[in-house]
């Protein structure tokens, strides 16, 4: 089940947003409304789902509407008409008392501006809201000492805020989203303010965390590059509306609308996408079944060779047509037809580095994951296709 589900959420900043927000059903713009009626669309009938353990990257330009449609999400700003569900409950119809609980026990906040107090030390800024939960000394230190841990702070626990650079305090800030261990971390603009270099390494930091703690994140940012680097799903927001949600790939090469494609049209592919994306499905065969057998696939695949695995998908190697018959003429055993030195590359190679690859061995190559896991096989034509800027086709066997 979706960890939260928007229909139509809508904000409207004025004096009467209740009437205005009729007016967006008659399809009616934000410049419009404003024209007319001087009421400030914040938020635009978004429809979403996010699912659990997702990094969901809300992006747009500036006062396109993230910060508002993230606030609605813990009700620290009151919708103006729409539904929104956490793990199927409806958030707009809990009781103060119900609000309070799904603040502090479900939803993180870490924003741009860290918002250290600065005459606290840095464990006592990350416990700040577990005190005001009223949860007591003892517990709430080691709450705070777990997370502060967790983002590489142990040992600064007794530091100042000013005795930190910036990343650190950034760091800090997230401990405290972190503190009440949430199911869902929202992010605002969390690592803006960072310097490139540190920026990369926080966005690096927050993908480990969210592996190893499987958190729901909703990251807002202006920038593309960070959206698409740590986005599952992206939702590309203009003047109020969602204009398109996909995971990176999806917005980078099926861009729903003009709008999308000048966002994307500056990205340096090559170094975004990824052996994943541009992978297809590799023919195989499990040793067992000899050198007839491999004949027979290669000829139903229209392949002319084939990768051999064992049952869980483990690479072995890899045989070819030329020596699968060489085998059946001088009968020699199958094992000894298996060429081992096969080119590998991890899922996450960026296509500048395949590329390369690719130029100097002319073979396809093998995208191995965990545990030597065969996942798939890049051919350069794919490679070059998405470089292009061409959709790719899906599934089919090549090698
Ligand atoms: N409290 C408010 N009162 C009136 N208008 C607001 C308020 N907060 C935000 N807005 C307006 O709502 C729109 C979206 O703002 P915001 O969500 O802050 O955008 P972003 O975070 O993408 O920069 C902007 O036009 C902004 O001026
Ligand atoms: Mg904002």
């Amino acid at each position: 089940m979706a960890i939260i589900e928007a229909k139509k959420l809508t904000k409207i900043f004025g004096s009467d947003p209740k009437r205005t927000a009729a007016l967006l059903d008659k399809g009616w713009s934000k410049e419009k409304i404003f024209a007319e009626t001087k009421h400030t669309v914040g938020v635009n009938q978004a429809d979403f789902t996010i699912e659990p353990g997702q990094i969901f990257v809300i992006m747009g330009l500036s006062g396109s509407g993230k910060s508002t449609l993230v606030r609605l999400l813990n009700r620290l700003i009151e919708p103006t008409s729409g539904q929104l569900l956490f793990n199927g409950t409806d958030v707009l119809k809990m009781s103060p008392e119900q609000l309070r609980q799904y603040r502090r026990k479900h939803i993180g906040m870490v924003f741009q501006k860290f918002a250290l107090f600065p005459h606290r030390t840095v464990v006592q800024n990350i416990e700040y809201g577990l005190e005001i939960q009223g949860i007591d000394k003892k517990k709430r230190r080691e709450m705070a000492m777990e997370s502060l841990e967790l983002v590489g702070l142990k040992g600064w626990e007794n530091s100042y805020p000013d005795q930190l650079s910036g990343g650190m305090q950034q760091r800090v800030g997230l401990a405290r989203g972190l503190a009440n261990d949430p199911e869902i971390l929202l992010m605002d603009e969390a690592f803006s303010a960072l310097d490139p270099l540190i920026r990369k390494d926080m966005q690096d930091e927050l993908i480990e965390l969210q592996l190893k703690m499987k958190k729901t994140i909703v990251f807002i940012t202006h920038d593309l590059d960070e959206a698409l680097r740590i986005g599952d799903q992206i939702a590309l927001m203009k003047d109020g509306s969602i204009v398109q949600i996909g995971t990176p790939e999806e917005i980078l090469m099926q861009p729903a609308n003009k709008y999308v494609e000048r966002f994307v049209e500056d990205v340096d592919l090559s170094k975004v996408l990824t052996a994943s994306h541009v992978m297809k499905k590799a023919a195989t065969i499990t040793p067992e079944k000899g050198p007839r057998v491999s004949l027979q696939f290669m000829r139903e695949q229209g392949v002319s060779s084939l990768y051999v695995v064992d049952k869980r998908m483990q690479l072995l190697g890899i045989i070819t047509a030329e020596d699968a018959v060489r085998s059946i003429k001088e009968g020699l055993p199958f094992e000894s037809i298996i060429q081992t030195d096969v080119p590998t590359a991890a899922p996450d190679t960026v296509l500048n580095d395949l590329f390369e690859m690719m130029g100097q061995i002319r073979l396809p190559v093998a995208v191995i994951g965990e545990n030597n896991r065969l996942k798939g096989v890049v051919v350069k034509g794919a490679v070059l296709a998405a470089l292009s800027g061409n959709t790719l086709e899906e599934g089919g066997h090549a090698i």
